[in-house]
C-alpha cells in the first residue's frame, strides 16, 4: 500500500491505496514532489459525491523505479519529471479530443508512487532543485504556449499580466523578460508587486486602480488574462487597436459580457489556450535551461498538509508555485 493524497466522496484526505501495478509502455515513478495547481482546488466540486478515490494532482518530479518490458528510455535511478498533458504529443492549433490532465479522470501525483505510459515522462533539468523541478510543468507549459504559441510574443512587445501572484504569471514574466519584452503586471498586494518587479517585471500596477489611468503612456501588444471576469473587459480596455489577448483561465467566473461593436472596431485578436503539447514542453525544457530560468517556489507543505496548501491556495496567498512535498529529499 502507499500513502496518497484523495478525494472521496465529497472529502479530500490522505488515505492508504494500493501501489499501482506497471504495464510493458510504463515507467513508475517514486514521487519526491509533486505541484499544486489552481485546477486541483475544482476537482472535488467537478466530481462530486464519488466513493471510488481519486488521487489528485497533475505535477511531479521523481526517481523512476521500475520500468515496462517494452520501456526503452528510462531505466531505474532516472530523474524524471511528469508532463501532465495525456494525449497531445504534436504542435497543433488545440488538442486531441482524447487529450487529458494527469489527476482527472485518472489518478495523478499527490502519492508515493505515480505509473504513467513512458511517452509522458521527460528527465528533470539538472540545474533545477527536487521543488522547483516539481512545480514546473503545468504551469509554465501553459505559460509558454500563451505566450510564443498564441501570443506570438517578441523583444519589441509589450505584454501586460493581470495578477501577477498567479503560478503561471510568475513563469510568463520570466519567460518574457528573457527574450527582452517589456512586462506590465498588476497584483492586488503591495508584497506580490514589489515581487514581480524583483522577477523582472518593468511596472506593477494595482488590480484595483484605474489601469486606462495608469497606462496612458503604453501601448499593449498582448494581454494574457487568466482571471476571468473580475478583469477580463478591463484587460481588452487596455489593449492596442489590434491587439492580442489570450485566455486560459476563469480564477474569477466564466460569463463575461463583452461589447461587440468596440470589439470590431478595435481588431482584437481573442486567443483561447490550454496547456501544451509535449513539442512545446521539450522547447520549453531547452529555452529555461539556456535562460536558467528557475520555477518561484512560494511555500513547500509535506503531503500529509496538502488540505492545508489547498487552503493556502484558495485564498491567494502565494507568490508563485506551492510544493507538496512526497518523499524526503536526499
Ligand atoms: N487551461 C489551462 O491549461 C490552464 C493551465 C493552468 C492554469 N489555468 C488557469 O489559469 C488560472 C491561473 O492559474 P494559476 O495556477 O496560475 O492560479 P493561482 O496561482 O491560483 O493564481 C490566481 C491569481 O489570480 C489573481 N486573482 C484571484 N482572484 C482575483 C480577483 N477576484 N481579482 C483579481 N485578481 C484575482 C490573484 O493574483 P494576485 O494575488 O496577484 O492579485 C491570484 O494569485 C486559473 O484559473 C487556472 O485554473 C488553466
Amino acid at each position: 500500500m502507499i500513502k496518497a493524497f484523495v478525494h472521496e466522496e465529497e472529502s479530500i484526505l490522505i488515505r492508504k491505496i494500493p501501489e499501482p501495478t506497471l504495464k510493458d509502455n510504463e515507467v513508475k515513478i517514486a514521487i519526491k514532489v509533486a505541484g499544486l495547481n489552481h485546477r486541483d482546488l475544482h476537482i472535488p466540486e467537478r466530481r462530486g459525491n464519488v466513493s471510488t478515490p481519486l488521487v489528485l494532482g497533475s505535477d511531479g518530479a521523481g526517481v523512476i523505479e521500475q520500468v515496462g518490458k517494452n520501456v526503452t528510455n528510462f531505466a531505474p535511478g532516472d530523474e524524471v519529471i511528469v508532463n501532465p498533458g495525456l494525449g497531445w504529443l504534436h504542435q497543433s492549433d488545440a488538442p486531441p479530443k482524447s487529450f487529458e490532465i494527469v489527476g482527472m479522470p485518472n489518478d495523478g501525483t499527490f502519492a508515493e508512487k505515480y505509473v504513467v505510459d513512458q511517452n509522458y515522462v521527460e528527465r528533470k533539468p539538472s540545474y533545477l532543485s527536487w521543488e522547483e523541478a516539481g512545480v514546473l510543468v503545468l504551469s509554465a507549459l501553459t505559460g509558454y504556449r500563451a505566450l510564443f504559441t498564441k501570443g506570438n510574443v517578441s523583444a519589441n512587445s509589450t505584454v501586460f499580466i493581470p495578477g501577477a501572484g498567479s503560478g503561471v504569471a510568475t513563469y510568463i514574466i520570466q519567460f518574457a523578460k528573457a527574450i527582452g519584452a517589456r512586462v506590465i503586471v498588476t497584483s492586488r498586494s503591495p508584497e506580490k508587486r514589489a515581487k514581480a518587479i524583483a522577477l523582472g517585471a518593468d511596472l506593477a500596477i494595482d488590480t484595483e486602480a484605474d489601469w486606462n489611468a495608469e497606462l496612458k503612456d503604453e501601448s499593449i501588444d498582448l494581454v494574457i488574462d487568466s482571471i476571468g471576469r473580475a478583469t477580463f473587459n478591463r484587460s481588452l480596455s487596455v489593449l492596442k487597436r489590434g491587439g492580442k489577448i489570450v485566455t486560459f483561465g476563469a480564477t474569477t467566473e466564466d460569463q463575461v459580457t463583452i461589447d461587440i461593436r468596440k470589439f470590431f472596431y478595435g481588431q482584437y485578436q481573442l486567443l483561447g489556450s490550454t496547456m501544451g503539447n509535449r513539442e512545446e514542453l521539450r522547447d520549453l525544457l531547452q529555452f529555461i535551461e539556456k535562460h536558467q530560468i528557475h520555477p518561484i517556489v512560494d511555500s513547500v507543505f509535506v503531503l500529509e498538509e496538502t488540505k492545508e496548501a489547498f487552503q493556502y491556495l484558495q485564498k491567494a496567498q502565494q507568490f508563485g508555485k506551492i510544493a507538496i512535498q512526497v518523499a524526503q529529499n536526499d
